[in-house]
């Protein structure tokens, strides 16, 4: 009964969904064809009439189609998002529906008092896992003497009936914690890159003088004490030179089966190796790699893989990718099997661990905080290959 009645709700909800579209249509750019009163449709449903003004804004803002995609050969046996990809890939511009222009301070100048700013890549939908981030390793808030910033990078949901949900809940998160960064495109995995893209553009206007990044997903489980410790031990601690850390990968390639959510066709990309590149989960950077990466992001064609995207552009500027111990993204559920995973003396000696889940969060940046906790003799684990 239940069921019946969400699919009743669902049902529902599209039909309206698909009213307020076609009213759209009809009054937006096609007054002569069908003669709506404009003033007594609104009257008549107020409801409907703020949602068309918001998919309004979306519509003009959208990017032409690609109807040569379809020339591609074999283009018709890719799967649905990689036609998608195709279709949208030289669009790039999208407007900011949310920012937190003075997320580093009050002018671009300023941001240099930023020492690591920590990117997120965060769906609208991921509600819980922001929360637990701002309370946790997220947190904003000067560490041994230097400053942490956070902001989240969203795009909006895929479905539409969703996007209105999430509108106003990202708005009233940005009210209250000034830390949301929201892109007009759907925010769907091959439009990773695109976040990314953005981002670094965002970057390059707000807050180009932090001297670290922090690039990652928010399902991850940072040691973001230990990141500051690491990049002030460094002996360029101001960000100043060559830094792109994290979970090395080496010879790996494309995945060729169109049923994979990694899959890229050789029409897309023929070697079958990707230049080295780091796990996406979490990676450092230092604002000197930033930058090399900005120079050559306009004249780089949107990859469907957002890391080996990064990937590509430091191949391009000549600089290498490099591994951190400490983080780990891959093989970690391997790891669990065979060890006490829970034991905070592990994580405190990471950097970064992925996946992990918000209650294992809340729960670990307790206890690597708990000074009753004593560390040191534990055995060193073995890191995954
Ligand atoms: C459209 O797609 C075709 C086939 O992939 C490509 O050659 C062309 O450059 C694309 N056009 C634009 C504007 O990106
Ligand atoms: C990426 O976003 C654009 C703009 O919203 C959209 O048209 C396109 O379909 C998206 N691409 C994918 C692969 O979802």
């Amino acid at each position: 009964m239940r069921r019946i009645n969400r699919r009743l709700e669902v049902i529902a909800l599209l039909l309206v969904g698909s009213l307020g579209l076609l009213i759209l249509l009809f009054t937006d750019n096609s007054d002569d064809l069908l003669e709506v009163p404009k003033s007594e449709t609104a009257q008549s449903m107020p409801k409907l009439h703020t949602n068309v003004n918001q998919a309004t804004t979306r519509l003009v803002t959208k990017c032409k189609i690609n109807t040569s995609v379809g020339e591609i050969p074999e283009f018709t046996s890719f799967n649905k998002p990689m036609k998608e990809f195709l279709r949208y890939r030289h669009c790039r511009n999208f407007p900011v529906l949310l920012d937190a222009p003075e997320k580093c301070g009050k002018r671009p100048q300023d941001s240099s008092n930023v020492f690591l700013l920590l990117m997120i890549k965060s769906s609208p939908l991921n509600y819980g896992r922001r929360e637990v981030i701002r309370k946790t390793w997220g947190k904003e808030r000067l560490q041994n003497g230097v400053w942490i910033r956070r902001i989240f990078v969203s795009g909006i949901p895929e479905s539409s009936v969703d996007a209105h949900r999430y509108d106003s809940l990202l708005k009233i998160e940005n009210e209250q914690h000034n830390d949301i960064l929201q892109f007009d495109f759907i925010d769907t995995f091959y439009n990773l890159t695109l976040k990314q893209t953005l981002f670094l553009e965002w970057l390059e206007t707000r807050c180009p003088h932090a001297h670290f990044l922090f690039n990652g997903d928010d399902d991850v489980f940072a040691n973001t004490e230990n990141m500051v410790l690491f990049l002030k031990g460094l002996k360029d601690n101001d960000g100043s030179e060559h830094l792109f850390m994290g979970f090395l990968i080496i010879g790996n390639g494309p995945i060729r089966d169109a049923y994979s959510k990694y899959f890229v066709p050789t029409q897309i990309y023929e070697s079958h190796l990707f230049p080295p590149y780091c796990s996406g989960g979490g990676i450092l950077l230092s604002m000197f790699t930033t930058k090399a990466i900005y120079k050559v992001l306009h004249g780089t064609e949107l990859f469907p893989i957002d890391d080996v995207f990064l990937g590509m552009c430091l191949e391009k500027v000549g600089l290498q990718p490099m591994s951190h111990t400490g983080i780990l993204t891959l093989g970690f559920q391997m790891l669990s099997n065979t060890f006490e995973t829970y034991d905070p003396c592990f994580y405190r000696e990471l950097l970064l661990v992925h996946p992990f889940l918000p209650h294992e969060t809340i729960v670990m940046w307790e206890k690597i905080h708990n000074p009753q906790i004593k560390c040191g003799t534990l055995l060193a684990p073995k890191r995954p290959v």
